[in-house]
């Protein structure tokens, strides 16, 4: 089976650098030979990690409250191009970010690709302890990475084309094709956002809650785990054969297991609940597209160890979404 790679050493989503050093640890640490002797894929894509920097912009100030808005839109537009290129050849693309604001490029190359090929629309499952669904007037940080799900959309709306005006119809995602699982700090004005839309979201909550369930008073021994209800449900509501985007932010695997990311929160996923969403949608056979995004090697207390699960964490996320735990 073919794979399309594409390594995005890319921070100007958020502010604090290291998150682009991410790509070349995770294939350091031998992901992509693992996927090719193990797994048995075959790689496309240049071995080099993409920094893009002959897309930045001489000057970039804010606009409409953005950081780095030029740069953003530059580079995103970029590897919208580069992931729509494999998707259309039929490989599953394999991005590595980099911060999340990238999936507004992932997101828009697959959505493309995947209307012309199959004349379908795709569906995106978003695994984060953030919605990232904040419009520009919405932010408090000004950050991209927490808007990309608001621009893939349509919900935040820019004509200008260096400013992400360069998103047209077919890059984008309907909202009754998004769901999440993993939130657990969402803004107050995203929960409207949600809210209003009538998005599918699965938080941390849901997962505990479902996990809470029969047969548990006959067997208050037995331990439940929600997170396989919750995953169904995903899925029942993107419906059968629809191709799916998985979207990882590594932060929503709990800081014990990932410590080593620019927002960490508390009270996160499992490893283990991380991996199994991956086989879970693996398992589908639709799966299109993989984003693992948010790995900073240097943000880290006792840095060399914390840096190493985090990356450990991340290559098993991509494993597992690839089938490798699988019998
Ligand atoms: N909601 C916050 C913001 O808008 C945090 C977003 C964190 N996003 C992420 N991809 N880690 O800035
Ligand atoms: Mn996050
Ligand atoms: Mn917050
Ligand atoms: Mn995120």
């Amino acid at each position: 089976e073919d794979i399309g790679v594409v390594a995005v050493g890319f921070s100007g989503g958020q502010g604090k650098s290291g998150v682009d050093a991410a790509p070349s640890a995770l294939i350091e640490s031998g992901l992509l030979a693992q996927l090719q002797n193990e797994l048995n894929y075959k790689l496309h894509g240049d071995d080099k990690v993409n920094a893009y920097n002959d897309l930045v912009p001489k000057q970039d100030p804010p606009y409409r409250n953005m950081k780095n808005p030029g740069t953003v839109s530059a580079v995103t537009q970029r590897l919208s191009e580069q992931v729509y290129a494999h998707a259309k050849e039929g490989r599953m693309v394999l991005t590595l970010g980099g911060d999340h604001s990238i999936a507004i490029g992932t997101v828009a190359g697959t959505a493309k690709a995947i209307r012309e090929r199959l004349g379908r629309e795709i569906a995106v499952i978003w695994v984060d302890a953030h919605s990232d669904i904040n419009t520009p007037e919405t932010s408090d940080s000004g950050n991209i990475h927490g808007m990309p799900v608001a621009f893939i959309t349509g919900l935040a709306k820019e004509e200008k084309p260096e400013y992400f005006g360069w998103l047209k119809p077919e890059h984008l995602l309907n909202v009754s094709k998004l769901v999440y699982i993993g939130l657990r700090d969402v803004d107050a004005a995203e929960k409207k956002i949600l809210r209003e839309n009538g998005i599918k979201a699965f938080s941390m909550f849901d997962i505990d809650r479902y996990g809470s369930l029969p047969p548990w008073p006959s067997f208050p021994f037995l331990v439940v785990y929600g997170i396989g209800r919750v995953v169904e449900m995903a899925l029942a509501h993107i419906g059968n054969d629809t191709p799916i985007h998985l979207s990882f932010d590594v932060d929503a695997i709990d800081p014990m297991w990932a410590p080593s990311t620019g927002t960490p929160v508390r009270g996160g996923l499992t490893l283990r609940e991380g991996d199994f969403i991956c086989e879970s949608v693996h398992l589908t056979g639709n799966l299109v597209a993989v984003d693992l995004v948010e790995v900073n090697p240097s943000l880290a207390a006792d840095r060399e160890a914390e840096a190493n699960e985090t990356i450990r964490a991340g290559c098993s996320i991509v494993r597992c979404a690839l089938g490798e735990s699988l019998l």
